[in-house]
C-alpha cells in the first residue's frame, strides 16, 4: 500500500520573469496607490547601480521613497528589531526588497513587525501574527535564495546564549510580486553565482528527496536540478550570459516554491547551525556540505537519487539504480569543484572545537531533521561534520 499524505500547496507570489522585467515594478506599484514605500537592500547593491535603476523606475510615480541599505548577511533579531524601531512611525505602506536571501528575509521580518509590532522573536513559528504583514515586492539579485517565492524568513537569534537560526512562516508572507530579471543579474561576481547557485541546487535536491514532498513539489524541484546542472556552469563562467542568468533565477524561484511546500533536509539543518555560530555565508556552507550529506542520504531513496543523476546528465545507461544514485552524488561533488567551492569547511574557518555544539543545534532542529529521507542520529551528524571539516 502506498502512503498517501495530505498536504497543502501554497504559491501566492506573482512572478514577472525575463530580461528587463523589473520595469514592470512601476505598473505593479500603481495598482495599489502606495504613498510611501521603503526599499530594503545592502551596501553592495546600493553601490552597484542596480539601485539607481530601481529609483529611475520609481521616479515618475510620485511615491515617497526611503532606503534602508544596511542589511548584513545572516540578519539577526537585533538588526531586524532595530530597523523596526527606526521605521515604525514612518507610515510605510509597502516594502521593496532588492537583494539576496538575507535582504528578502530581513524585509519579510520588517513586514511582520511594521504591521504587528514587538520583536521578530515573537513570531518564530507558523502564522503567529495578528495583522496582515505590509506588502512586499521582491527583486532578487542573486540566483539562490528562493525566498522570493516562499512564505518563510530565516533570522539569526543573536540575543540568547546559544546562537541559532530560527524561522517565521505566514500564509501572507509570500511576496506580492517578484521580478526575476536575468538582465539585472548579469555582471554579478562569478563567486556569488557559484555560492547562491549551489544553494539553489541544494534546495532542489533536498526538496526532491524530502519526505514531505508531493508530485507537485517534485516537478518544481527535479526540473530545477536539470536547469541548474547546466546553467550554473554557464552563468559562473560568463556572468554576462543573460539566458543562463534567467534560467538560474527562475529555477531558483521554482525550488523556493518547492521548499515552501515540501521542506528541506539535513544540509540546511547543519548549515543553519554553522551560519549562526560562525556568521558564515549560507550558500558556500551548503555547497560544501551537499556532497557529504548526499553520500549519507542516497541509501534512503536510491530511485530518486538515480533520477537526480539523470537530471544532472550523468550517463546512467546500464548502471544499477544504486550505482546511478552514487554517480549522481559524484556529479554534485564535481560541480562544487567546477564552481570553485572549497571542499572542506575548515577553508571557511569552521573548526573541530565546535563540532559538538554544531551537532546539538542541528540535531535539535526538527524542521530539517523530520523531512530528511534518512532517519538521522546525533552520531551521524557528528560524523558528517567530522568528515566535512578537515
Ligand atoms: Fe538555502
Amino acid at each position: 500500500m502506498s502512503a498517501i499524505k495530505n498536504t497543502e500547496f501554497l504559491a501566492r507570489t506573482k512572478l514577472v520573469t525575463g530580461s528587463g522585467s523589473v520595469k514592470f515594478l512601476a505598473d505593479e506599484l500603481k495598482k495599489d496607490n502606495y504613498r510611501k514605500i521603503l526599499i530594503i537592500t545592502d551596501k553592495g547593491i546600493a553601490g552597484s547601480g542596480i539601485l539607481d535603476n530601481i529609483q529611475a523606475i520609481l521616479k515618475p510615480l510620485d511615491i515617497e521613497t526611503e532606503i534602508y541599505d544596511d542589511v548584513k548577511p545572516n540578519p539577526s533579531v537585533t538588526a531586524t528589531d532595530g530597523a523596526y524601531e527606526t521605521y515604525k512611525d514612518n507610515q510605510i505602506e509597502a516594502l521593496i526588497a532588492v537583494g539576496g536571501g538575507s535582504v528578502i528575509d530581513f524585509a519579510k521580518a520588517l513586514s511582520v513587525l511594521l504591521a504587528n509590532g514587538g520583536s521578530i522573536a515573537d513570531y518564530f513559528g507558523f502564522d503567529l501574527y495578528e495583522d496582515t504583514p505590509t506588502p512586499l515586492f521582491a527583486i532578487p539579485t542573486t540566483v539562490g535564495t528562493g525566498s522570493e517565492g516562499g512564505h518563510a524568513g530565516v533570522i539569526t537569534v543573536d540575543n540568547e546564549a546559544l546562537k541559532t537560526k530560527k524561522l517565521f512562516f505566514g500564509e501572507d508572507l509570500f511576496p506580492k510580486v517578484a521580478f526575476l530579471d536575468g538582465d539585472l543579474l548579469t555582471g554579478m561576481p562569478g563567486a556569488l553565482v557559484a555560492s547562491t547557485g549551489m544553494d539553489a541546487l541544494t534546495h532542489a535536491i533536498e526538496g526532491y528527496v524530502s519526505k514531505n514532498g508531493s508530485v507537485i513539489t517534485d516537478a518544481l524541484n527535479l526540473h530545477a536540478v536539470r536547469v541548474i546542472g547546466t546553467a550554473i556552469l554557464e552563468a559562473y563562467s560568463n556572468t554576462d550570459n543573460e539566458e543562463a542568468m534567467n534560467n538560474m533565477v527562475q529555477a531558483s524561484t521554482s525550488t523556493g516554491i518547492g521548499m515552501a511546500n515540501g521542506g528541506l533536509g539535513l544540509v540546511h539543518g547543519i548549515s543553519h547551525a554553522i551560519g549562526a555560530q560562525y556568521d558564515a555565508p549560507h550558500g558556500i556552507v551548503n555547497a560544501i556540505l551537499l556532497p557529504y550529506v548526499l553520500e549519507y542520504n542516497w541509501v534512503a531513496n536510491p530511485h530518486k537519487f538515480a533520477q537526480i543523476a539523470e537530471a544532472l546528465r550523468v550517463n546512467t545507461w546500464g548502471l544499477s539504480v544504486e550505482d546511478a544514485a552514487k554517480a549522481g552524488v559524484q556529479r554534485v561533488r564535481e560541480l562544487t569543484r567546477e564552481t570553485g567551492i572549497p571542499e572542506k569547511l575548515s577553508a571557511i574557518g569552521v573548526q573541530e572545537d565546535k563540532i559538538d555544539v554544531l551537532t546539538d543545534i542541528a540535531f535539535a532542529d526538527e524542521l530539517y531533521m523530520a523531512p530528511n529521507p534518512r532517519k538521522v542520529t546525533r552520531e551521524d551528524i557528528y560524523n558528517i561534520l567530522k568528515e566535512a571539516i578537515n
